[in-house]
Formats: C-alpha cells, structure tokens, sequence
C-alpha cells in the first residue's frame, strides 16, 4: 500500500460543506485511520467516514483528545461557542504537556479573534488560519495558509502536506488573508457569472446550451491553465491572440467600451471591502 506522507493524526469539527472537501483531500495524503470527524449532524460524520475509511469522534471533546492537528470547520458565527466548549479539554492537555495546534478555515475570523474565544491557558496554543475555495471539492483548489511565529515549522509542513491534494497551497502574511479571500474565494463565482454570460452569447448565435457552457468552461479552463504554466502576462497572452482586423479583437474592444476590466477590478475592491467589515461584526 501506499505509504502515506503525515505520520500526526487529524480532527475535523464540522464535516459541512467546506469541512467535508478539505477532509476528503486529507484522507488522500494522511493515513484515514489517524484522521476523526465529528459534526453536530453525526450522520453526516459517519457518510464522509463509510466514504473515505476516516474515523468518526463522539464528540468536539474526543475530536480535541484525538487530534494532533484539529481542523475547526464550523461556520464563523458558531466559533465562539465550540471553542469555549473544548477550551477546559485544551487546557487539561495543555498541562499534561501534549501540544496541538488548532486549524481554522473560518472566513474572516483573524488568528487574534480566535484566541480571544478559548480560555484558560489554551489562549497562547498555536493557531493556524486557512483559507480555501470551492473548487477544493474537486481538488483544484486556491488555499492560503497565515500562521504566527508560535506555530513549529514542521506543524506548517505536516499541514501543507496534507492539504495538497486540495489544491495549491501557499503560505500568506495574515494582513493579505482579506485581499486573498477576495481574489481567489469569490473569483469562483464571478468566472461561473463569466462563463454564463459567454454561453448566453453562444446559444445567440446558434450552439446549443450544452455546447455553449462546455466550450466557455473549456476554454477559461486552458486559459488559466497558460497563466499559471507559462509564466507569461495575461495581457502578452491576450495579443497573441488578436490578429489584426480579426474577430478577437473586435470582441476585445466591445469588452473594453463596456467597462469589463474595471468592473473586474471593482468587484475585487467591493468584496475586499465588505471582508474587512464582516470581519469586524
Ligand atoms: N463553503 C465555502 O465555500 C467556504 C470557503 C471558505 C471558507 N469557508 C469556511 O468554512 C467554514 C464551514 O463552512 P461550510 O460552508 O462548510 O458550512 P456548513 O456546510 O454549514 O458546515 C458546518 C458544519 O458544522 C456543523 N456544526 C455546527 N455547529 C457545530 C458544533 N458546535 N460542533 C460540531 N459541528 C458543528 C454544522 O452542523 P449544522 O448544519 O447542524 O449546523 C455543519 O454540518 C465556515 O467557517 C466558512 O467561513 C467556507
């Protein structure tokens, strides 16, 4: 068999949507048996476990116990609540000398806001934040990971590893963590917006939806794929492809009159803007 690259186990709180991406990909690079999930819906703890050969917890409190690492998925607004609920755990371990490091991939909750949320002598534990995208459900994910100077280096690598099969992983300053939630989590829907609006024009002018909206996907998706693998400016990219007088070009100026590139820019700017303030809420 395979021998898998994380020799630390893994806990998941929270198997939702997000949560139930990133451990599908974990059980790709870490031992399914040294990974536990629970969730306040335990049926859907045992689904993602009959599917991956990963371990349900009983509890938040057996997921802490049984984790080295311990992935918090729960939405935002419920962070509070389970991180006061396993903080007396965290501190009990904590003076038994065993060291984990909690893992959020909460948007918008910053590692200070965090630790604000546990008590005891847990507050100074590390705290790693990640950042995924939805594409992650299919392993083509965008993730960054911020972490303070407390977290060890090899605890970054463990966790960098283990999300590979996730996606690309970098690791980012938190102060760029909003800028990022921006451009690479809601880039998803503006390109679904994109690739929409394109097969409307295809099925204008004659192809069906079907081809319309596979053609567009295909070709936003080799697009990206030149970005990323040659290296060369998007806009170098885009002039080899006008000709002269040809059919580019004219649909490149048509873009341009209708403000395409700066309503991109916009939409960047306005998600920014409302990330720093749901941050704050
Ligand atoms: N979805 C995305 O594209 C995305 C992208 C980036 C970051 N994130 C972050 O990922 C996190 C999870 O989002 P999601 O979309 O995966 O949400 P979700 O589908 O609602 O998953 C959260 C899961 O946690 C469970 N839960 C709630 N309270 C719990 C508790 N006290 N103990 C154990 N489990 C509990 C929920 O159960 P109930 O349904 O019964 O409440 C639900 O199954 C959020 O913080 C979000 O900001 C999501």
């Amino acid at each position: 068999m395979e021998s898998k690259k994380i020799s630390k186990s893994i806990s998941f709180i929270g198997a939702g949507n997000m949560g139930g991406a990133i451990i599908q990909a974990v059980c790709r690079t870490a031992d399914p048996g040294k990974v536990f999930i629970t969730d306040y819906q335990q049926d859907k703890a045992e689904a993602l476990a009959a599917k991956t050969g990963c371990r349900t917890a009983g509890s938040n409190d057996e997921a802490v116990l049984s984790g080295d690492y311990i992935f918090l998925c729960v939405k935002p607004q419920v962070m509070g609540s389970v991180l006061a609920g396993i903080s007396p755990t965290l501190n009990t371990l904590k003076e038994k000398g065993e060291h984990k490091v909690l893992v959020s991939i909460a948007a918008g909750l910053t590692i200070d806001s965090l630790r604000e949320k546990l008590s005891g002598a847990c507050r100074d534990m590390p705290i790693v934040r990640i950042m995924p995208n939805m594409p992650v459900t299919i392993g083509k994910g965008m993730l960054a990971l911020a972490a303070g100077t407390d977290v060890p280096s090899a605890a970054l690598e463990d966790l960098k590893t283990a999300l590979t099969e996730a996606g690309r992983v970098e690791q980012l300053s938190e102060s760029l963590m909003d800028a990022f939630t921006v451009v690479s989590g809601c880039t998803p829907a503006f390109i679904y917006m994109f690739i929409e609006a394109l097969a409307d024009g295809g099925v204008m002018t004659g192809l069906t939806r079907q081809q319309a909206l596979t053609y567009a996907a295909q070709a936003v998706m080799g697009s990206a794929a030149m970005v990323l693998e040659t290296g060369e400016h998007p806009g170098a990219l885009k002039d080899a492809v006008c000709s002269p007088k040809g059919s580019t070009i004219a649909g490149v100026a048509a873009l341009e009159q209708r403000g395409f590139r700066s309503a991109a820019i916009e939409a960047v700017r306005c998600g920014f803007l409302r990330n720093v303030e749901l941050g704050k809420d």
